[in-house]
């Protein structure tokens, strides 16, 4: 299969990916967080495509996207909670978790009597949704466990000759997939953080809070999609944390001298460039604008990778400020180091017991 992209400005390309997805394919296409990998959501069989293709467990349920409240309220049991959320943040980065009604085949909810849905941002995404007139289910169109794609190329990167079509809308504006909260009981409780924040929903929903599993590995995940590794680079990556950017360099330099014969890429705050004068570095936006670091974590992790395509190297990544939508980047982050961080906070850097 010949992979084409599509220009979503394109309209007899948009017509064909149309066509495609009401004959039951599978067709990438852009939103405002990240590309999503889509199908009917009311047919079990070109839904179950998007699992064999993404390699994805069929007990990790998918998302489904839809372009009004009206369609939404054809698939799940909007509650209070819902309909707040929906008219404070939707269209928008906002996964809210419903009962389902029967229309939807339980291979897309993975067997729960739940359903995520989300109204993208996105107008591409909309127009698409809206001329199929189909609700479309819709997971990071990445392969299960790699990094999520923010650019068409990124698509094109995993499924190069998988898929027919992949709709190029340009880069992401979040970055991040969305925040998938599950309203569908008492107390609305944040399942994964994104570009709506936990503050945020807050102001609507008082009582809101996060899961306690969000970060941790102990508690039974109330996410399926919480217990599978995921972000992961190629690349070992190194996590380095800590509130002094001065240390966290130093430290980064020091791994780096410890281990001649491994290639390094620093993935750094534009800020922080002088800090690594002389090495490989790629950035991810600025210290002083949160936003642009979730815009550019995932697209810079991947430039990181490539660089150390069929090398034996490390990706250092400098930890980001754990506040408003960086919560969510660390989020990302602690996943993809599986466990590799240091924090300079805890150990100087100095020493030479790291
Ligand atoms: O921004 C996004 O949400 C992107 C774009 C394409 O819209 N989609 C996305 O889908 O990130 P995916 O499949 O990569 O992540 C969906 C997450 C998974 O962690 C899954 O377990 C969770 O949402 N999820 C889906 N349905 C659920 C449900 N009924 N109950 C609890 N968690 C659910
Ligand atoms: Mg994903």
């Amino acid at each position: 299969m010949t992979t084409s992209i599509i220009s979503s400005c394109d309209p007899l390309g948009m017509e064909k990916c149309v066509s495609e997805i009401l004959a039951g394919g599978v067709v990438a296409f852009p939103t405002e967080t990240v590309y999503g990998l889509g199908a009917n959501a009311l047919c079990a069989e070109a839904v179950e495509k998007i699992f064999e293709k993404k390699g994805r467990a069929s007990d990790n349920p998918l998302i489904v996207h839809v372009d009004s409240v009206a369609m939404a309220s054809e698939i799940c049991y909007l509650s209070k909670d819902a309909a707040l959320l929906m008219e404070a943040f939707c269209p928008g980065p906002l996964s809210l978790v419903l009962k389902k009604k029967d229309c939807i085949p339980h291979v897309v909810s993975a067997n729960l009597p739940t359903v995520a849905v989300r109204l993208p941002g996105s107008e591409v995404a909309r127009n698409l949704i809206g001329r199929c007139g189909v609700p479309i289910a819709a997971p990071s169109a990445n392969k299960s466990g790699k990094i999520s794609p923010t650019l068409a190329q990124h698509v094109l990167e995993d499924f190069n000759g998988e898929l027919p079509f992949i709709i190029d809308g340009g880069a992401c504006t979040v970055g991040l997939e969305s925040t998938v909260i599950d309203v569908s009981g008492e107390i609305p409780t944040v399942l994964r953080q994104g570009g709506i924040t936990l503050e945020m929903i807050q102001k609507i929903l008082p009582k809101a809070k996060l899961h306690s599993g969000a970060l941790k590995n102990d508690v039974t995940p109330p996410s399926p999609g919480m217990k599978y590794s995921h972000y992961c680079p190629t690349a070992p990556l190194t996590l380095v944390l800590g509130s002094d950017y001065n240390n966290i360099a130093a430290c980064i330099k020091q791994h780096i001298s410890r281990a001649p014969d491994t290639q390094p890429v620093v993935v750094c705050h534009q800020e922080n460039l002088q800090n690594y004068d002389g090495f490989d570095t790629v950035t991810m936006g600025s210290r002083e604008d949160l936003r642009s670091v979730a815009q550019s974590i995932f697209a810079a992790l991947r430039k990181a990778d490539g660089k150390l395509f069929g090398k034996k190297g490390t990706i250092y990544c400098e930890g980001v400020e754990n506040a408003d939508v960086g919560c969510a980047v660390l989020e990302r982050l602690f996943k993809a180091c599986s466990g590799n961080i240091i924090d300079t906070d805890d150990v100087s850097p100095m020493t030479d017991n790291l």
